[in-house]
């Protein structure tokens, strides 16, 4: 039943838009990796770069493969080539860190914001070929022991986002739980239960205090300075003044879904799996109602070329591509592991948008611009998240692709 259903939807989702395979070709993601790779300078932009070259270059070893955690502490030469991007990214980052520094790089005030690049560094460590070198699983405790004991919490334990007050950001939800679950994935007894319990609860009580009675999340609660309850895509807005202070912002449900679904296949493809059966059911249920209640807004507003917008429930705000691109990307995500594609329509439609807006550099357009927040990009202007967003978005779409032929083999 579904996987007919599925192909039916998937016909008519492409069948609207352009003829000819509905996915990138490999020249046009050539140019979007080596921009992302040029442009991407601040911490959360190395994390999640280094997420999307794992999917992108070294799939075998992202959360979202079948293959089960931990991963081998020897892989393949093959692997180890492939994964070069990626090892170098961690291994700049904790040669660069100062002596006895509890964070992996500076943050500018964010405490979920360094732990981003987390991941990287934690699967660094754990495949390197000199066993006798500890810098990487010292550098990536010390991160986790910092968020874990060192950064102000909320009242229902939700860490804060930010070092020296309690202030939750949606932005949070990517940063840091993936990077707890990771430590997990690659801990042993009760060490990795709690860890996996704990990356879980942070996804819970950001949920909590964050998602509204529309089903979507806001951007930033809490605190004082840069609160923002409107629900923000991604936003992407460097240093602007906000409320009187210079904020490092970048939110919103599309980080927030992408995120829970990294918790949730880390446990998913740990050995302790079983143990997490509703708190598993709990962050499907969590990310599909994000995506859920994103998708009606693509269709409602003048344009309907797929596109979301900066603030999801607002027609008024602009275009923004980066939200839609991570977006479509869970979208297909969790379709992988749902296997229900109710929803896929509306990623094939912002699957053709977002194609249709990169140019032959390689640059996605129509994203947020840096300095406002709260206008488009203006011309030059490019954004590190859309060009990694446009990375995700590839990675989840043709994994999509290969869960629907192997439905269709069976
Ligand atoms: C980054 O872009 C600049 C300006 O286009 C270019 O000069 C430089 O070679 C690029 N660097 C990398 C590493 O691609
Ligand atoms: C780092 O920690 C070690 C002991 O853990 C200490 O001997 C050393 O002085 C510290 N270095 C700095 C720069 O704080
Ligand atoms: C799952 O979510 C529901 C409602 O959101 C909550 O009541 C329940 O306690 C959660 N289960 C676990 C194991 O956290
Ligand atoms: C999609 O529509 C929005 C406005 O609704 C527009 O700003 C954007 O440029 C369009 N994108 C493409 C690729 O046509
Ligand atoms: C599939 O997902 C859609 C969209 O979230 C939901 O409305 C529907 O109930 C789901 N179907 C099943 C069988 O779970």
């Amino acid at each position: 039943m579904f996987p007919l259903l599925s192909l039916v939807l998937l016909v008519v989702g492409a069948s609207a838009f352009a003829p000819g395979p509905l996915r990138f070709d490999d020249a046009t993601i050539a140019k979007v990796k080596a921009n992302m790779m040029n442009i991407s300078t601040h911490s959360w932009e190395l994390g999640a770069e280094a997420q999307a070259l794992t999917e992108l270059e070294v799939p075998s070893l992202s959360v979202f493969s079948n293959n089960r955690l931990p991963p081998p502490q020897s892989p393949s030469l093959s692997v180890r080539k492939t994964a070069s991007d990626v090892f170098n990214i961690a291994t700049t980052i904790v040669r660069a860190m100062p002596p006895n520094s509890t964070t992996l790089i500076d943050g500018d005030g964010a405490a979920g914001d360094p732990a981003s690049l987390g991941v990287a560094v934690a699967l660094t460590g754990w495949t390197l070929t000199d066993r006798s070198d500890q810098s990487f699983s010292n550098a990536a405790s010390a991160q986790l022991n910092h968020l874990l004991t060192a950064v102000p919490r909320n009242s229902n334990g939700a860490i804060s986002h930010r070092e020296d007050q309690v202030q939750l950001w949606a932005d949070f939800v990517y940063m840091a739980p993936p990077f707890i679950a990771y430590e997990g994935a690659l801990s042993t007894g009760d060490t990795k239960i709690n860890l996996l319990q704990e990356a879980y609860n942070q996804c819970q009580e950001y949920r909590e205090v964050l998602r509204d009675d529309s089903g979507l999340w806001q951007h930033i609660v809490l605190g004082t300075g840069g609160l923002d309850s409107t629900h923000w895509g991604t936003g992407k807005y460097w240093h602007y003044k906000l409320l009187g202070q210079n904020l490092i912002v970048l939110s919103g449900n599309g980080w927030a879904a992408a995120g829970m679904l990294r918790v949730l296949e880390t446990i998913s493809h740990s050995d302790v799996a079983s143990t997490f059966i509703e708190e598993r059911r709990n962050l499907t249920r969590w990310v599909n109602e994000i995506v859920s209640s994103a998708w009606p807004h693509q269709a409602s507003f003048a344009g309907k070329n797929g596109t979301l917008f900066n603030v999801l429930d607002d027609p008024n705000t602009f275009a923004d591509s980066s939200s839609t691109a991570i977006l479509a990307a869970s979208t297909y995500r969790l379709a992988v592991i749902t296997n229900n594609h109710t929803l896929i329509p509306f990623a094939d439609r912002a699957l053709q948008l977002i194609k249709n807006s990169i140019d032959q550099d390689g640059w996605l357009l129509n994203t947020v611009d840096p300095l406002t927040f709260n206008t488009p990009s203006l011309p030059g202007a490019h954004s590190p998240e859309g060009q990694t967003f446009t990375i995700l978005l590839h990675t989840a779409r043709e994994d999509y692709l290969t869960y629907i032929s192997q439905l269709n083999n069976h």
